[in-house]
């Protein structure tokens, strides 16, 4: 038996019957999910048609049937599908074996993906170009094209007369809560801004044309694919324009990892040495640090430093692991630096600064102790710290 799980109403005649995911600790085994999740599915009714906005994730197929026959669904016209990705497109296939008479609503390219990830035939799916609409008598379901939030297929929808956006993945949140709405709750802004820091800030540039399409559309409501709906949507569109404008912080992120202190004696003598020249540092170790928490510290932070020893001739594992998901992130980062010890040699600079390309940032020179850090190598971190706030004071022009 699957666990009940509420139906909540947005409006009379439209529903919120996705299912919570309580449990769920990882996403694509890689983003950590410590609120759990959900999967938003919305059933649309008018006189003349009915309609589901996306599926569930197959695991939780059982929630999603159970809410529609809960609300007395007999036949659906359409489900559309805003993204192919499993969390939202994986129940297709059972939805519409219950469902028979339904069609997939979706466009050209998410069509070519639920071909190529779904059991479904061709005779299933009918597609929509973006601006196009889908007639419902007395309600228009409006197309929109917003690729790469998350994949290169995505669309939401906008509900014409009822002003809800429907932006699947976007503005949406890992949060498990029975809570239909978000109002201006921090714990939401939060989960938000994790969600945006591990799944939308590689796509920075794509976010800001899409905010700027929906300038256009006057907006009550936006209804996500993850999370809580946000009935006040300035609260969440204002965040995304901040995460996503060019604008940084004064803030040093540091990510270090250690073997035999030095590196970590460096990287607090660099911390102190920063926080006593007004910036402010947010520092983790990369053998027990969160990858969502770095993600987050991320999201605004003018400079990076990453603290690793040498190892087999190059950097730590941990550190190259960290360069690795940083680059994939893109955060909108301007200067990043490596401190760190060796023995004898390697290529540490060499490999990190070559993982780093897709990050336009200024690089600082590096410093690297032999062995134990001396007077002069600490000589050289308070230099380092020298010029990072010289650096923030030239970009943010915020340090005191
Ligand atoms: Fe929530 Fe990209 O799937």
């Amino acid at each position: 038996m699957p666990q009940k799980q509420p139906i909540h109403t947005l409006k009379p005649d439209i529903h919120s019957v996705g299912a919570i995911d309580w449990d769920r600790r990882m996403f694509d085994a890689l983003i950590p999910l410590p609120d759990g999740t959900s999967y938003n599915a919305y059933l649309i009714r008018t006189a003349e048609k009915t309609v589901l906005l996306d599926t569930v994730d197959p695991a939780k197929t059982d929630i999603l049937l159970d809410h529609l026959a809960e609300l007395q669904v007999d036949a659906l016209d359409y489900v559309v599908s805003h993204h192919a990705e499993q969390d939202h497109s994986g129940s297709l296939p059972a939805v519409l074996k219950r469902f028979p008479g339904a069609k997939v609503v979706t466009n050209e390219k998410c069509r070519t993906l639920l071909l190529s990830h779904l059991d479904l035939s061709e005779q299933d799916i009918i597609t929509r170009a973006d601006g196009e609409s889908l007639d419902l008598g007395s309600k228009t379901l409006q197309f929109l094209s917003i690729p790469w939030v998350h994949w290169p297929e995505t669309l939401g929808t906008y509900l014409v007369e009822d002003r809800i956006l429907f932006p699947c993945d976007l503005f949406g949140s890992h949060l498990a809560t029975t809570e239909l709405l978000a109002g201006r709750q921090p714990a939401v802004l939060e989960a938000a801004k994790r969600y945006y820091a591990e799944i939308m800030m590689p796509f920075r540039g794509h976010i800001k044309k899409h905010l700027a399409k929906l300038d256009a559309y006057p907006i009550d409501m936006i209804a996500p694919s993850h999370g809580p709906v946000y009935d006040d949507p300035s609260f969440i569109m204002d965040a995304y324009r901040r995460w996503s404008d060019d604008a940084v912080k004064n803030k040093v992120v540091v990510l270090y990892v250690t073997m035999h202190d030095s590196t970590e004696r460096m990287v607090r003598h660099l911390a102190d040495a920063l926080a006593q020249r007004n910036l402010t540092v947010q520092q983790f170790d990369l053998s027990q640090a969160d990858l969502g928490e770095i993600a987050m510290a991320l999201v605004e932070a003018a400079t990076v430093v990453i603290g690793s020893p040498t190892v087999l001739a190059g950097a730590h594992p941990a550190a190259a692991h960290a360069a690795f998901l940083i680059n994939a992130l893109r955060p909108k980062t301007r200067f990043a630096c490596l401190v760190g010890s060796y023995g004898w040699g390697g290529k540490m600079v060499e490999q990190i600064t070559g993982m780093l390309g897709n990050l336009k940032v200024q690089w600082l020179e590096p410093v690297l102790a032999k062995g134990t850090p001396g007077a002069e190598d600490l000589a050289g971190l308070d230099r380092l710290a020298d010029a990072i706030r010289a650096k923030h004071q030239e970009t943010v022009g915020i340090v005191s």
